[in-house]
């Protein structure tokens, strides 16, 4: 049995070292250590072999198949990576053929503004909301103390859809959608696309981006607007910028104010792009919470006051892209996108 124990390691040996490819090493290793391989055969004869031999074949047989076990192991190792480097060779691109470039896409410098301007007001604790597109009169209007008669409700400023429902006209509706969703407190702001019926000229579209914030809460004041604000247009437009608060009307607000911005070109000295004023137009709307709003939510207005604050979205990117005509943003002109 020793014999034969040593001529199975012997042949396992030679043929193991001769194997060329992983297939026929795993044959040997059936044929060698397998259910009804040939050391396998040889262990099913132990049972004849007497109380003495017994453990010293046992040993031997262990020992073959350890042996068996490291050459197939090696050679494994030795069969694997040669495999490899063929089918790497084999795999080789040509990197010498010219072909067109496949050019990514990345953001509309639009929504690259959009996410600046949630980034800055999350970091400053507000919620981020989104609203529908398709609104209801009574929040695009009614809730948000639009008289009857006001003029922004006429059917030649206003998509309607039907009696009740409208493409949303500003995205102060999702100040009420927030107000009655999460009560107060509240700090939110939301961003999107809001319509309306206007001539289309260089400044103009009938589509065009809102954010509109606002803040609720106990003893919010105009103080708190101001500083707010202030704060906001500093981290947009830099350190140095001023602002400058002039009364205005929304029915939704009061007081209301519109506030201004000194010139991004000449910071204030006055200069052709001005007209020499020093101060660039409105950057945006706001004021405290009417209180109707606030009970038209189911705020109670003698508990809680609030400031709200609404702007266009496209100007700033136009400003801060040094874009002059508001159509270049939604014609998808894809030798203007890729500028950016
Ligand atoms: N919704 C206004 C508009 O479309 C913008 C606005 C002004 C929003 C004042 C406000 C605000 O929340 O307080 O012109």
């Amino acid at each position: 049995m020793k014999e034969e124990l040593l001529k199975i390691k012997d042949e396992a040996k030679a043929l193991i070292e001769k194997a060329e490819d992983l297939k026929s090493l795993e044959d040997l290793r059936v044929k060698f250590l397998g259910k009804k391989g040939d050391l396998t055969a040889i262990l099913k004869m132990m049972g004849s072999l007497s109380a003495e031999e017994r453990p010293v074949m046992g040993q031997l047989a262990n020992e073959v198949r350890e042996d068996i076990e490291a050459l197939l192991k090696n050679k494994f190792d030795d069969l694997n990576a040669l495999e490899r480097e063929k089918r790497l060779d084999e795999e080789t691109l040509d990197i010498s053929i010219d072909k067109d470039l496949v050019s990514l896409g990345h953001e509309h410098p639009l929504i690259k503004v959009k996410e600046k301007l949630e980034d800055l007001f999350m970091r400053m604790g507000f919620k981020v909301i989104e609203g529908p597109e398709i609104e209801t009169v009574e929040n695009n209007f009614d809730l948000l103390n639009a008289p009857q008669d006001h003029p922004s409700r006429d059917m030649s400023d206003t998509f309607y859809i039907d009696k009740e429902n409208l493409l949303r006209t500003q995205t102060s509706p999702v100040q009420i959608r927030a107000m009655k969703k999460y009560g107060a407190p509240l700090k939110m702001v939301s961003c999107g696309r809001t319509f309306r019926f206007d001539d289309v000229d260089n400044t103009h579209s009938p589509m065009f981006y809102q954010m509109e914030g606002l803040v609720v809460g106990e003893n919010i004041s105009l103080a708190n607007l101001k500083f707010t604000i202030d704060q906001f247009v500093r981290e947009l437009l830099g350190e140095k910028i001023q602002t400058r608060y002039r009364p205005h009307h929304f029915p939704f607000t009061e007081p209301s104010m519109e506030v201004d911005v000194t010139c991004h070109k000449c910071a204030g000295e006055g200069c052709e792009f001005c007209g020499g004023t020093g101060w660039s137009m409105e950057l945006l709307g706001c004021g405290m919470v009417h209180p109707n709003v606030l009970r038209n939510c189911g705020i109670d207005p003698k508990k809680y006051s609030g400031f709200a604050f609404g702007f266009g979205v496209d100007r700033i990117t136009m400003v801060s892209y040094g874009i002059n005509d508001i159509r270049l943003l939604y014609e998808n002109d894809q030798r203007f996108l890729d500028e950016f």
